[in-house]
């Protein structure tokens, strides 16, 4: 057997503990695997003597991260402080520099120096893996690097944030609020310390850009990423999106256009049958468009502690094996920067939920609206007003069209004066 690898560990939260944990409860296993024993050396937290539920005894403390990550007395740095900047980039790129590989699940950290990052692995001939970045437990850093390396790939969508799946599946079949349904979600512990990153999209949008420069071979990009989170979504939408044979889910969508790489991070009618709107809860999905595979969906749990230390430790494995893949799956200086297909040329179906002013000629005027930008209605309802009968809901099925077009369309109804509330628009994603 080859000699031990010594794992530090940087945050012993929820992911770092189960980390420290699962590598204990799979040792035997692991060791058989990879051919060496795997043991926690080092450690680096808040609190040296919080009870985590795993025995420490015996594993050196570093009160600073960065000295854990710069120590002889580790060859692998295991980073899950979070954060786009401070101590975890400066830890990061401290083992990086001094030739120790680093596995991470900090997807902000990714997104934004991604690059970067794996440059200074690449120069250090280092590992850089981050298979829990992104949807958790799922292997869908694994998939789009290795398992999917003959294809070509046209979209890579998903359910990426738990947080949001969670707070829609729960107004969905509960008819809960917003508000009550986000605050269960971080009593379980699903969202971000700060939930702005998970309900605005962001977290979803770090997400995307890792797995779209995987997907298509290009550098990060979550710059260019067309991002709106939930929080506008009513249980209005809800009930309309299942009448009309949808679901509402909050994707993170990229795609080769002809016009060149669309990124884009949105609240989603998704079709009822699809695989994607059967999953409800924290659970996530991934789905790839590929040409030899044609269409893959991965399901499973997206946070936790657990499912994410189950991607951290499968890392790794592969690095006590002695794998080292170019991080994004092409080495840094072939990475593409890839043309930016912007979001006024996005091409697809809309729902459209109106407020109407309930006068003569109203309905006929947005119609009108619409088929002035040459927009198709797949389907128009009109609902019986509320207790104030002065406005009606309407609620409108596109077929494809530009988002150019609806925007100027509703910019057109909107000074028309037949709206009393800002449109809800929401964007239809096909199989
Ligand atoms: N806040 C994230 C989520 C955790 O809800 O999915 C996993 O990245």
């Amino acid at each position: 057997m080859d000699k031990v690898l010594r794992v530090g560990i940087a945050g012993l939260g929820t992911v770092g503990a189960s980390v420290a944990r699962l590598l204990h409860a799979q040792a035997q296993d692991l060791a058989a695997r990879t051919g060496r024993a795997i043991k926690v050396a080092g450690v680096s937290a808040r609190d040296p003597n919080r009870d985590r539920g795993v025995d420490l005894a015996g594993v050196a403390f570093f009160s600073d991260a960065t000295a854990l990550a710069q120590s002889d007395s580790i060859d692998l740095f295991v980073e899950l402080i979070g954060g786009d900047e401070g101590v975890a980039r400066k830890s990061v790129m401290a083992a990086l520099t001094a030739g120790k590989s680093v596995v991470t699940a900090n997807k902000a950290l990714l997104a934004k120096h991604g690059l970067e990052l794996a440059a200074l692995a690449e120069n250090s001939r280092a590992a850089l893996a981050f298979e829990a970045s992104v949807a958790g437990g799922i292997p869908i850093v694994k998939t789009l690097r290795e398992g999917l390396a003959g294809n070509s790939i046209a979209r890579v969508y998903g359910i990426l944030n738990g947080t949001c799946n969670y707070i829609l599946s729960r107004m969905e079949l509960e008819g809960l609020s917003f508000a009550e349904c986000l605050a269960d979600a971080q009593k379980l512990g699903y969202a971000e310390a700060d939930p702005t990153f998970d309900i605005g999209g962001f977290d979803t949008a770090h997400k995307l850009a890792i797995l779209s420069s995987l997907a298509f071979g290009v550098k990060l990009d979550a710059e260019n990423i067309s991002i709106e989170g939930i929080q506008d979504i009513s249980l209005a939408d809800l009930k309309a999106a299942e009448e009309l044979g949808f679901r509402v889910k909050l994707l993170g969508v990229a795609q080769r256009t002809a016009h060149g790489v669309e990124q884009r991070v949105h609240p989603t009618m998704v079709p009822l049958s699809s695989p994607i709107a059967q999953v409800m809860g924290v659970t996530n999905a991934v789905t790839v468009d590929a040409d030899a595979v044609n269409e893959l969906t991965l399901v499973g749990p997206g946070a936790g502690g657990m499912a994410t230390a189950s991607a951290v430790v499968a890392d790794i494995a592969d690095i006590a094996r002695g794998i080292r893949s170019a991080p994004f799956g092409l080495p840094v200086g072939h990475l593409a920067s890839a043309e930016k297909s912007p979001m006024q040329r996005h091409e697809g179906g809309y729902y459209v939920r109106l407020a109407a002013r309930n006068h003569i000629g109203a309905a006929a005027a947005i119609a009108r609206r619409m088929a002035d930008r040459g927009i198709s209605l797949e389907s128009i309802v009109q609902r019986r007003p509320g207790d104030d009968d002065s406005v009606v809901p309407v609620v409108l099925v596109t077929y494809a069209t530009t988002e150019a077009s609806i925007r100027e369309a509703l910019a057109a109804i909107v000074a028309d004066g037949h709206i009393a509330e800002k449109p809800q628009v929401i964007r239809i994603e096909r199989e």
